[in-house]
C-alpha cells in the first residue's frame, strides 16, 4: 500500500510539467485570474465604503469580514503579472508595468498592508479608525489605476 502510494507521488512528480510553479496555463489564463482577483477585492470593498457611508446598515461583524477577505484577495493579483509573455496577454495592463516591475509590485505590497491596517482598524469597532484606515487602503487603487491601467 504504502509502497503503491510512493509510486503513485514519483509518476506524478516526474509527469509534472515545468509550468506547475505557477497556477497558469498561459498568459491569458493569468491575465482572467488577475481580473478577477481585482474583482474580488472591488466587491469586498464596495461593501465596506457602502456601510461606511450609511448607504446600507453598518454591520461590525460584516465589515470584519471583508476586511479579513481583502487581507488575502489584496496579495493574489500580482503573482499574475509575472507570468512569462503576460504582457501580450490582453486585458487593461499598461506595458509601463513590465518596465517598471519594482515600482508596481511595491504598490501591490502596499495595498496589502494598508488591507491588514484596514483589518486592525474593524478589530478595535472604533469607526473613525475605520474610515481613516478605509481612506488610506482606498488611495491605493486609483494612484496605480492612473499609472498602469488602461
Ligand atoms: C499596483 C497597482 C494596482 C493597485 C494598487 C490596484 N489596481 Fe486595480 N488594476 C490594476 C491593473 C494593472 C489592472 C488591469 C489588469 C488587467 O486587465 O490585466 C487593474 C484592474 C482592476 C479592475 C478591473 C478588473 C477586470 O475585471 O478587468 C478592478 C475592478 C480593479 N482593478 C479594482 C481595484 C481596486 C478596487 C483597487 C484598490 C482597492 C485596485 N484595483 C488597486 C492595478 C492596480
Amino acid at each position: 500500500m504504502k509502497k503503491a502510494i510512493f509510486a503513485g507521488i514519483a509518476a506524478l512528480l516526474i509527469s509534472t510539467p515545468l509550468t506547475a510553479a505557477t497556477a497558469f496555463t498561459d498568459a491569458k489564463d493569468a491575465v482572467k485570474y488577475r481580473q478577477a482577483a481585482f474583482q474580488l477585492i472591488r466587491h469586498n470593498m464596495a461593501d465596506i465604503n457602502e456601510m461606511i457611508k450609511g448607504e446600507v446598515t453598518y454591520d461590525a461583524a460584516r465589515v470584519q469580514k471583508r476586511a479579513d477577505a481583502l487581507v488575502l484577495v489584496t496579495t493574489l493579483p500580482w503573482e499574475a503579472f509575472q507570468v512569462a509573455g503576460t504582457e501580450q496577454g490582453g486585458g487593461d495592463a499598461k506595458a509601463d508595468i513590465w518596465k517598471n516591475l519594482d515600482d508596481f509590485l511595491e504598490r501591490g505590497e502596499k495595498l496589502a498592508a494598508d488591507a491588514g491596517t484596514l483589518q486592525a482598524a474593524a478589530q478595535t469597532g472604533d469607526k473613525n479608525e475605520l474610515r481613516k484606515a478605509f481612506g488610506n487602503f482606498a488611495r491605493n487603487c486609483k494612484a496605480c489605476h492612473d499609472n498602469y491601467k488602461e
